[in-house]
C-alpha cells in the first residue's frame, strides 16, 4: 500500500504545475463502454466513516490502530493534516496505519489545508473535545450548494465553547465542556457526529435531539466506545453520551463503504451485466437495493455480499434523496444516470443538498434526455448513450460519468478526475477487474504552442 506518503510530505495527487517549471500533466479516464460487467469487486472501507474516526484519533489517550484504511487522497489529506499537527503516524501494511497523537501540542489545522476537505470540520469538534480550543479554517469540499456548520457550532455551544470567525478561520474555545441537551434544527451527519467528538470527554451527560442515522455515525460510535467512551443511542434520533475521562489505544476496522457498493450495483446494472459486491453490509443497502428493485434490476442479497443484474427491461420511477433510512443523496447521480436507459420518465428529487445536479448537463453531452427544474432533474429514458469528453464537478458526479462511460457506445474521457479519487479507491483497476476497457489516460500537452512575452 502506498499512500505516496513517504517522510514527511505526501506525493502530489496531481504533478506539480507549470510555475514550478514542470509541465501540467492532467490525467483523465478513458472508458471504452458497451461491454456487460462480470465477475467480482471487493469494496473498501467506507470514506465517511473513516475520514471522522481519523480526526477522532485526536481525542486518544494512547496510539490507534485503523485495519482498512482505503487509499483515497480525502484520507491521505487527513493523514497529512493529523502529521502537520505533530502526530505520528505509520504505515504498518497495506491499508494498515497507526496513529499516536499524543505529540499534538497546537489545536489548529494549517488553514490552507483545512479549507481543502469538507471533513476538516471534524478536527473542530475532536480539537475541541481534547484540547478545549481548536482553530480551522471554515471547511471546502465538493461544491453542492450552500454547506454551513451552523449545527456543529450550536452543539458547541450547548455544552459551554464560544466561537468566533477570524479570518476564515472558526475559533471554539470553552474553559469546560460540561455535558448538555443539543437539538438539531437540520438532520446533519456532520454536526452529529462532530457533536460526538466534542462530548466524548465533557463533564457529564450530553443528549444530543433529531440526530442523523447514517451508519458512519453508527461506526464513530462504535469506535469510540471500543476506546472506552460511553455513547448509546447512534444510529437512532436520540444520542446520550456520558463524557469520560481516558480512552485507550485499540485497533479497528470500518464498515464497508455502503456508496462505493452501490456505484457498483448500478454499474452492473447499466452494462447489463452480472457481478457479485463483495464486504457489504446488506442492510446498510436497503434503500439503494429496494430503489433498483423498483426500476428492474435484480438484486440477491447473502451474508457480506450481493449479486446484480438485470434480467428484464429497466423502467422510469420517480425517486426522492432522503436522510438514513432514505434514499443516499451520495447515490443520486448514479441512480440518475442509470435512469437515463430506462423506459419512460422519471423524476429525482434532491432533498439533501441545494444543488447536486451538475452532472445532467454532461450527460446531455453523451445523449440523454434529463434536465433541471428546481430540486429535481426530469428524465426521459432514451435507446443509448454515445461516449464523449466530459468532466466531472464533484465526487459522485464523477463516479456517475464512469457509470455512463461505462455504457455508452464508444469512447468517454472523463477529466477532473482528482474529484474521483477523493472517495474511490483504485476505480480503475477495480472495474478492470469487472471486464470494463478503462484506463487512466492524459491530457495533451502544447509546449510547442507555448506563448513566451518576451520580457
Ligand atoms: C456528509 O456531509 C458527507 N460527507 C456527504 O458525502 C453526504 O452527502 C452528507 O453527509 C449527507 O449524507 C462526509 O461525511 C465527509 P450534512 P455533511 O451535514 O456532513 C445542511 C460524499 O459524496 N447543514 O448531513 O456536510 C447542509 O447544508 C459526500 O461522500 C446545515 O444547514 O452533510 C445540507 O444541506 C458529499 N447546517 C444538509 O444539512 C449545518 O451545520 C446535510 O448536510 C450542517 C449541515
Amino acid at each position: 500500500m502506498n499512500f505516496g506518503f513517504n517522510g514527511n510530505n505526501i506525493k502530489a495527487q496531481q504533478a506539480p504545475n507549470k510555475a514550478q517549471g514542470m509541465w501540467t500533466i492532467l490525467e483523465k479516464i478513458v472508458i471504452k463502454g458497451g461491454l456487460p460487467l462480470s465477475g467480482e469487486v471487493l469494496i473498501s472501507a467506507a470514506k465517511n466513516a473513516v475520514l471522522p474516526i481519523v480526526a477522532a484519533t485526536v481525542l486518544c489517550d494512547e496510539p490507534v490502530i485503523l485495519e482498512n484504511v482505503p487509499e483515497i487522497s480525502d484520507i491521505t489529506f487527513a493523514l497529512k493534516i493529523l502529521r502537520s499537527m505533530g502526530a505520528e503516524i505509520k504505515l504498518l501494511s497495506k491499508n494498515k496505519v497507526m496513529f499516536d497523537t499524543r505529540k499534538i501540542t497546537e489545536p489548529r489545522v494549517p488553514y490552507e489545508m483545512a479549507k481543502k476537505m469538507r471533513a476538516s470540520s471534524y478536527f473542530l469538534g475532536a480539537l475541541l473535545g481534547r484540547f478545549h480550543e481548536a482553530h480551522v479554517a471554515l471547511p471546502g469540499g465538493c461544491n453542492l450548494g450552500d454547506r454551513p456548520i451552523d449545527q456543529h457550532l450550536k452543539a458547541f455551544r450547548a455544552l459551554g465553547a464560544e466561537e468566533m470567525l477570524d479570518g476564515g478561520e472558526q475559533y471554539v474555545h470553552a474553559e469546560r465542556l460540561i455535558g448538555s441537551l443539543v437539538y438539531f434544527d437540520v438532520v446533519t451527519v456532520g454536526a452529529t457526529i462532530n457533536a460526538m467528538l466534542a462530548a466524548v470527554k465533557a463533564d457529564g451527560l450530553t443528549v444530543l435531539e433529531h440526530c442523523a442515522k447514517e451508519p458512519h455515525i453508527v461506526d464513530v460510535a462504535n469506535f469510540l466506545n471500543k476506546m472506552g467512551a460511553d455513547i448509546i443511542g447512534a444510529g437512532t434520533d436520540t444520542i446520550k453520551i456520558k463524557g469520560v475521562k481516558y480512552l485507550k489505544g485499540i485497533e479497528y476496522s470500518v464498515i464497508p463503504d455502503q456508496i462505493e457498493a452501490g456505484t457498483f450495483m448500478v454499474a452492473s446494472a447499466i452494462t447489463g451485466g452480472d457481478i457479485i459486491v463483495r464486504n457489504v453490509i446488506p442492510k446498510h443497502l436497503e434503500s439503494i437495493t429496494q430503489t433498483l428493485r423498483k426500476i428492474g434490476v435484480t438484486v440477491e442479497e447473502f451474508d457480506d455480499s450481493v449479486r446484480v443484474y438485470v434480467e428484464s427491461p429497466l423502467k422510469g420511477i420517480k425517486l426522492k434523496t432522503l436522510p438514513h433510512p432514505g434514499f443516499p443523496t451520495d447515490m443520486q447521480p448514479q441512480v440518475s444516470t442509470l435512469l437515463t436507459l430506462a423506459q419512460g420518465s422519471s423524476v429525482v428529487t434532491e432533498e439533501v443538498f441545494d444543488n447536486r445536479f451538475a452532472y445532467a448537463k454532461e450527460l446531455r453531452r453523451m445523449g440523454a434526455d434529463i434536465t433541471v427544474s428546481g430540486k429535481a432533474v426530469m428524465i426521459e429514458g432514451v435507446e443509448k448513450l454515445k461516449g464523449a469528453p466530459v468532466d466531472a464537478s464533484d465526487l459522485r458526479a464523477g463516479a456517475a460519468l464512469v457509470i455512463a462511460g461505462l455504457a455508452a457506445d464508444g469512447v468517454t474521457e472523463i477529466g477532473n478526475i482528482h474529484y474521483i479519487k477523493r472517495g474511490y479507491e483504485n476505480i480503475v483497476e477495480k472495474f478492470k477487474g469487472l471486464g470494463a476497457d478503462i484506463k487512466y489516460g492524459q491530457y495533451p500537452d502544447y509546449p510547442d504552442c507555448e506563448i513566451k512575452r518576451e520580457a
